[in-house]
C-alpha cells in the first residue's frame, strides 16, 4: 500500500496544493489545518503513518510542539518542517531537535518530493536495521546483513553450524571473516571459541602454541603445556590467516583434521581431541597451492565447507544499514531497543549526501574501514547526526572523483581518457596500492601496469 503522509498546514490553499502534489506522486495524504487535530489523529490512528509534514508557525499547536509530541509518541515517524523564508535558524534548531528535514517557503514540488522520498528512505533504513538485528539475534548478535549475499551467508551459517566439518572462510581484509567464524561457533552450541592468528608467531612457537609441548621438549620447556587444540576440545578453533601456516606445520594440522589427533611437541603418543576447525584467509589459497606454499591435501580438507564474504563494494545495500549500526554504537545507544532515530536531544542518523558518499566510496578496508570512519566522525564532531562534511577527506573526495567521471560525457572525453581518469581516481583512493586498485577495477595487475605505462608514454602525470 502507498505510504501515508500526515500533512499539517493552516494555509488552506497551500495545504490543497501540497496534498495534490503528494497524491499525484502516489502517496496517501491525511491533511489537517492545525496541529491538535493532527496529533489526535496520530494518537488514535491505527493506520501506519509513515511521515509527518508540518508547517512551523500555526495558530494553536505550533510545528515545534507537534514535532516534540511526535518524537515522544511515535519516535519512528520522521517529521519534515515547513518554514517561512528567514527563519532558517529556527529550522536548524528544529533539525537538531529531531526533525528530519525542513523546507523553506517558497519551495517547488520537486524539492518537496525529494525531501519526502529521502525521509521515507531513512525510515525504511531504520526498519531494515531493526529487522536485520532481529535476524542477527537468531544466529549471532552483531552480524548485520541485509544484502542478498550476506543474508544467504547467514542462512548457510545456520545450516552448517552443527556439522563437524572444517570451514574455510575467504574474503578481503575487514569483510567480517572473524565475525562469521564467531557466528558459526555461536550457532553450533559448542563449548569454547579459541582463536589463533597463524601469521602472528614464528614457526616453532606456533607449533607448541597449537599442539602444546611436554616438559623438556626443548630448552625452556620446564613443564607440560597443553596447546590450543586441547584448549578448544569440545569447542571451535579459529585459525586466522591460515594461508600463513608454515609448510612444516601443515601435515600436523592435516592429521588433526583427518584423525582428530594431535601430538604435543616432544610427546610420544598422540591425544584425541574433538575440535571444530574454522579457518580464514584473505589470500588466494588456490594460488598458494599452485605455487607450492600450501599443501593441496590440506587445502581440500579445509575447504569442505567454503564460505566467501564478499567485499563491501559488492553489497552496497549493507552500507546504509551498517553505517546506522556503527553510528548507534559509537553514540552509545546500542541495544536501547527503540528504533528512534533521534531523541529530542538531537537528530540521529546520516544525511542522504553522506550516505551517497558512503555508497560511492570503494572501501578497500571494507567493513572495518566503514566502522572506523563512523567512529572517527562521531569522536571528532561529537554529533549523532553525520553529514558529508563530517566524513574523512578520502571519502569526501570520492564525490569529486565521481563527478569528474560523470562530467566526462559533457567534456567529451574519449573512453580511453575516461578509463585513465577512473584508474587514477581508484589509485588515489587506495593510496597507490596497485594490487588493491587492480582488484577494484577488475583487471589483473599486469594489465594495470601496462595501462599505467601507456599513460605515462602519453606524457601524463600518472601518479603511481
Ligand atoms: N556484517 C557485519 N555486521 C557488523 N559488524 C561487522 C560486519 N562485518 C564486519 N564487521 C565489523 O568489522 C570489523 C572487521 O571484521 P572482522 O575482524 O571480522 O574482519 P576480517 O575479515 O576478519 O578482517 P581481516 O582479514 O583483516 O582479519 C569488526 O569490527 C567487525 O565487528
Ligand atoms: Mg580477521
Amino acid at each position: 500500500m502507498a505510504e501515508l503522509i500526515v500533512l499539517v498546514e493552516d494555509d488552506r490553499e497551500l495545504r490543497g496544493f501540497l496534498g495534490e502534489v503528494l497524491e499525484s506522486a502516489g502517496y496517501r495524504v491525511a491533511a489537517f489545518g492545525d496541529g491538535w487535530r493532527a496529533l489526535q489523529a496520530l494518537e488514535s490512528s491505527a493506520a501506519e503513518v509513515d511521515l509527518v509534514i508540518t508547517d512551523l508557525r500555526m495558530p494553536g499547536l505550533s510545528g515545534e510542539e507537534l514535532l516534540d509530541q511526535v518524537r515522544r509518541l511515535r519516535p519512528e515517524i520522521h517529521v519534515i518542517v515547513i518554514t517561512a523564508f528567514g527563519s532558517i535558524d529556527s529550522a536548524i534548531a528544529l533539525v537538531k531537535a529531531g526533525a528530519y528535514d525542513y523546507l523553506t517557503k517558497p519551495f517547488g514540488s520537486d524539492e518537496l518530493l525529494l525531501s519526502v522520498e529521502r525521509a521515507l528512505e531513512a525510515s525504511r533504513l531504520r526498519r531494515q536495521l531493526a529487522e536485520a538485528r532481529r535476524g542477527a539475534l537468531v544466529n549471532f548478535p552483531g552480524l548485520v546483513a541485509v544484502s542478498r549475499p550476506m543474508v544467504q551467508l547467514r542462512e548457510i551459517v545456520g545450516r552448517i553450524a552443527v556439522s563437524p566439518f572444517p570451514v574455510l572462510i575467504t574474503g578481503e581484509t575487514g569483510t567480517g571473516k572473524e565475525l562469521v567464524a564467531r557466528a558459526i561457533h555461536h550457532a553450533s552450541g559448542r563449548k569454547a571459541f579459541v582463536a589463533v592468528n597463524c601469521a602472528a608467531l614464528p614457526e616453532n612457537l606456533l607449533e607448541s602454541e597449537l599442539f602444546g609441548h611436554e616438559k623438556g621438549a626443548f630448552t625452556g620447556a620446564d613443564r607440560d603445556k597443553p596447546g590450543l587444540f586441547e584448549e578448544a576440545d569440545g569447542g571451535t578453533l579459529f585459525l586466522d590467516e591460515v594461508g600463513e601456516l608454515p609448510r612444516s606445520l601443515q601435515p600436523k594440522l592435516l592429521r588433526a583434521l583427518e584423525e582428530g589427533e594431535i601430538r604435543r611437541v616432544g610427546a610420544l603418543r598422540p591425544r584425541r581431541v574433538d575440535v571444530r576447525v574454522v579457518a580464514a584467509t584473505n589470500r588466494d589459497l588456490e594460488r598458494e597451492v599452485e605455487e607450492g606454499r600450501f599443501r593441496e591435501d590440506l587445502y581440500w580438507r579445509l575447504n569442505v565447507v567454503a564460505l566467501h564474504v564478499p567485499p563491501l563494494r559488492e553489497r552496497l545495500e549493507d552500507i546504509p544499514v551498517l553505517a546506522q549500526y556503527f553510528l548507534e554504537r559509537a553514540v552509545g545507544r546500542e541495544g536501547s531497543g527503540s528504533t528512534a532515530a533521534g531523541g529530542p536531544e538531537g537528530a540521529f542518523g546520516l544525511s542522504s549526501e553522506a550516505l551517497a558518499l558512503l555508497k560511492a566510496y570503494p572501501w578497500p578496508g571494507n567493513v572495518r574501514e566503514l566502522r572506523n570512519a563512523l567512529e572517527g566522525a562521531v569522536a571528532l564532531t561529537g554529533k549523532s547526526w553525520i553529514e558529508a562534511a563530517d566524513l574523512p577527506a578520502r571519502i569526501r573526495d570520492t564525490a569529486v572523483g565521481l563527478a569528474k567521471v560523470a562530467g566526462a560525457a559533457e567534456h567529451r572525453l574519449s573512453l580511453r581518457e575516461l578509463e585513465r581518469e577512473y584508474i587514477l581516481e581508484v589509485l588515489r583512493q587506495v593510496a597507490g596500492n596497485k594490487s588493491r586498485a587492480a582488484e577494484i577495477l577488475g583487471m589483473d595487475r599486469k594489465t594495470l601496469y601496462r595501462k599505467l605505462a601507456e599513460y605515462r608514454l602519453e606524457g601524463d602525470e600518472a601518479e603511481t
